[in-house]
């Protein structure tokens, strides 16, 4: 009787002392999440919480590993647990149900000149039992319910009878043609959104991801339109860390298309590699690096562009200038946005010290490890990939070429 006593006492003894430690050891092992609140994304001062110990790496999938037995996915997502973004940033892929859908199949046919690429025409089935043919060819659609323009101006009128007019216009300033039925742009509020989050730009490609990040430049950067104020900013951040920038605008990789040239891996797979663009081994290239800066020609809400997706793709860190709330368009502490720090001067000491520290900077990548997405999924749902379904359905409860006029 005494006996079991003792023996559960020291039982318990042997507990209580081994949940110390290990509460103990919580805190000394993991210092990173340890920090009440939501930090603003790329100033949560992770990296001021490792001790000073500074550890050059290039082995990403080895930094994953230090992050797994360091901080693991349970606190992550347990910290991320109650942080919302904005859901009405983006319109429902899903739409409102079935009621209200007129048509059961809807023909739109590209008109003019656009970015739009071929590869996206053809035979849809959509959601309530829709089919949606997308097509440039007038052969093909000889009788569409609506046409689509995007560098072209619609007819200035419609009879009721007539296809409907589309405009699309994603760039910043959401222009308007004043004669469309439905406009398609990227912002919420828009009849039709698209985001810039899609794939099919980017078939054909090479998309190796490279296992090790380069320690020398720690930046990749590359702009083709050398506009001022974008060259300005980059030049006052790019002069404080080491870098890598192969475009037009402050090239310093000894001319342009030095990718090749430093990754060969990255050349172009299929087909022979007559001519390669820049942007065929993008995604390669980047991955190279530990991040990726990432400027919009304009900082407006929801403007958000391929940039910084492909960015995310490549398995590199975005640093971001651009939309004030782009942290509701990009998974929890994926990005660093370079407009919440003071100044370059911070942001260069913020990125080079996650430079040398594995475990701060594979936090950067948890999110997709982790399954802790934000909107990113929703993001993604409504991007250009999907636009023929969702604007065949807008179609459809307008009830197509019956419609009246505005
Ligand atoms: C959420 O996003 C919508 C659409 O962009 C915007 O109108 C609204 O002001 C945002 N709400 C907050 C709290 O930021």
């Amino acid at each position: 009787m005494i006996r079991s006593k003792t023996r559960n006492y020291l039982v318990a003894m042997l507990g209580f002392s081994l949940f110390a430690l290990l509460l103990l050891t919580h805190f000394l092992e993991f210092p990173l999440l340890t920090t009440a609140g939501i930090p603003e994304p790329g100033a949560n001062g992770i990296a001021s919480a490792t001790s000073g110990r500074e550890e050059a790496f290039t082995d990403v999938v080895a930094a994953f590993r230090k992050w797994d037995k360091k901080v693991g996915c349970e606190r992550f997502r347990e910290k991320y647990r109650r942080w919302t973004p904005n859901a009405s940033v983006l319109q429902e892929a899903e739409g409102s149900g079935c009621r209200g859908m007129e048509l059961s199949h809807v023909s739109v046919l590209i008109k003019g000149w656009t970015w739009i690429p071929d590869n996206l025409d053809r035979l849809y089935s959509c959601r309530c039992g829709l089919s949606c043919l997308w097509t440039k060819s007038a052969v093909l659609a000889d009788k569409p319910d609506a046409l689509l323009f995007e560098n072209a101006t619609p007819p200035s009128k419609r009879k009721k009878g007539d296809p409907l007019r589309v405009y699309m216009d994603l760039e910043a300033s959401r222009k308007h043609s004043g004669f469309e039925d439905i406009f398609i742009g990227y912002h919420a509020k828009d009849d039709v959104q698209t985001t810039y989050a899609g794939a099919l730009f980017h078939n054909n490609r090479n998309y190796h991801v490279s296992p090790s990040k380069k320690n020398d430049a720690l930046i990749y950067w590359s702009s083709s339109r050398c506009l001022p104020r974008r060259d300005q900013l980059a030049k006052s951040f790019l002069s404080l860390v080491p870098h890598h920038s192969f475009g037009k605008c402050l090239n310093n990789v000894g001319g342009l298309n030095m990718a090749l040239t430093f990754y060969p891996e990255c050349s172009a797979t299929g087909g022979a590699a007559e001519d390669p663009h820049w942007y065929d081994h993008l995604h390669c290239a980047m991955s190279h690096y530990k991040f990726v800066l990432a400027i919009e020609n304009t900082a407006v809400d929801s403007y958000v562009t391929e940039k910084l997706f492909y960015a995310l793709d490549a398995g590199s860190v975005p640093i971001y200038f651009g939309a004030p709330n782009v942290a509701d368009f990009v998974p929890p502490n994926s990005i660093v946005d370079g407009s919440k720090f003071s100044s370059m001067k911070e942001l260069a000491a913020h990125v080079k010290s996650l430079a040398v520290d594995p475990v701060a900077y594979a936090e950067y990548h948890a999110w997709r490890r982790c399954g802790v997405l934000g909107n990113y999924g929703r993001v993604r749902a409504a991007s250009l990939d999907t636009l023929p379904c969702r604007l065949c359905e807008a179609i459809s409860s307008k009830g197509g070429k019956l419609a009246g006029n505005r």
